[in-house]
């Protein structure tokens, strides 16, 4: 018998690539396939069914995003069509299909102005647009395919593409101090992580498991950037001197949120996800960094 297909959308994003290396330990129990905007552009949907007809997947993990989270608040077509368009779209291949969705939302559906974890049923209301249209990717994702499971996550970096931890290190390597926001707290997460869970996922749907719906997945812990930053010039062994400043200091044009912590429990409960600490998590990716 066959192995079922699992496709993969932005291939080439941090969450992509994780995912693609990870892959090699899976090929036993499935057989993957790897797309990016080449073979399956979210911006002309129109090639999204003939994608389906012909590969069959069983399930769908789309990484592929629009994720330039300031730039969206002017391209905001561009935004919605990626993050919410094409997200409804796939969703309703996948009922057609009988396929599995995986797509991954964010934080940022939440107005940040929380003090606790917020839980997957927390009342959302988006903190700036790209929140919008990711939300929005979430209602049709649901709406149209009942085999759908969003996973929302936060701050995430990898050894691959361009994220805070690798800014971090380019500038603590040239600059002698920096100054980042300490009144904005969140979880990272390491992409690789994430790819393991999303994995373990599938693994465990493949074997019965028929839990669909909203999750939470990031590192455990909560941090300000400030910290994080912190963290990374003691871990890399810099010198450069970290000052702390508040979020009013460095004005962006989206709103980002004070508080985006999220609460992990159900997908602990759900998928015997283990969360991994978020230090930890950083030291493997700094490894990876030295490594190559
Ligand atoms: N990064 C974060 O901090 C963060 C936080 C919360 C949630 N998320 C979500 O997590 C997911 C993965 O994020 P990430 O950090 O891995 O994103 P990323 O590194 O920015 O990668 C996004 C991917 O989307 C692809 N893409 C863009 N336009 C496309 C199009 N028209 N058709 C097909 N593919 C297209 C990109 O391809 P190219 O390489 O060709 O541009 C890239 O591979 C996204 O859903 C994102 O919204 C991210």
């Amino acid at each position: 018998m066959s192995k079922p297909l699992i496709a993969v959308t932005g291939k080439n994003g941090q969450l992509g690539y994780e995912l693609e290396q990870l892959s090699e330990s899976f090929q036993n129990e499935f057989a993957f396939l790897f797309t990016d905007r080449t073979m399956l552009d979210l911006g002309d949907t129109s090639g999204i069914p003939v994608f389906f007809e012909k590969y069959q997947p069983a399930y769908f993990i789309n990484c592929a995003a629009y994720t330039a989270v300031d730039k969206a608040e002017t391209e905001r077509e561009k935004a919605n069509q990626l993050n919410a368009i094409a997200v409804g779209i796939i969703a309703g291949q996948c009922s057609l299909h009988h396929c599995t969705l995986i797509t991954i939302s964010t934080d940022y559906v939440f107005d940040g102005k929380g003090t606790k974890p917020y839980q997957t049923d927390s009342p959302t209301d988006p903190v700036n647009y790209y929140g919008q249209t990711k939300w929005l990717g979430e209602k049709l994702a649901l709406e149209k395919n009942a085999r759908t499971i969003i996973l929302r996550t936060s701050w995430v970096y990898s050894k691959h593409g361009n994220n805070f931890v690798k800014t971090m290190l380019r500038l603590m390597k040239n600059r002698p101090e920096l100054s980042v926001v300490s009144d904005q707290v969140g979880s990272p997460t390491y992409a690789a992580d994430l790819a393991a869970a999303i994995l373990k996922i599938i693994r465990s749907l493949q074997s019965g498991n028929s839990h669909y719906g909203i999750y939470h997945y990031s590192n455990e812990g909560v941090i300000s950037w400030y910290e994080f930053a912190t963290a990374i010039r003691e871990l890399a062994g810099l010198n450069c001197k970290v000052l702390p400043i508040p979020a009013s200091a460095y004005p962006t044009p989206a709103k980002r949120p004070a508080y985006s912590v999220l609460d992990k429990r159900t997908i602990v409960a759900d998928f015997g996800i283990h969360l991994m600490d978020w230090r930890k998590s950083l030291q493997h990716c700094l490894d990876k960094l030295r490594i190559t």
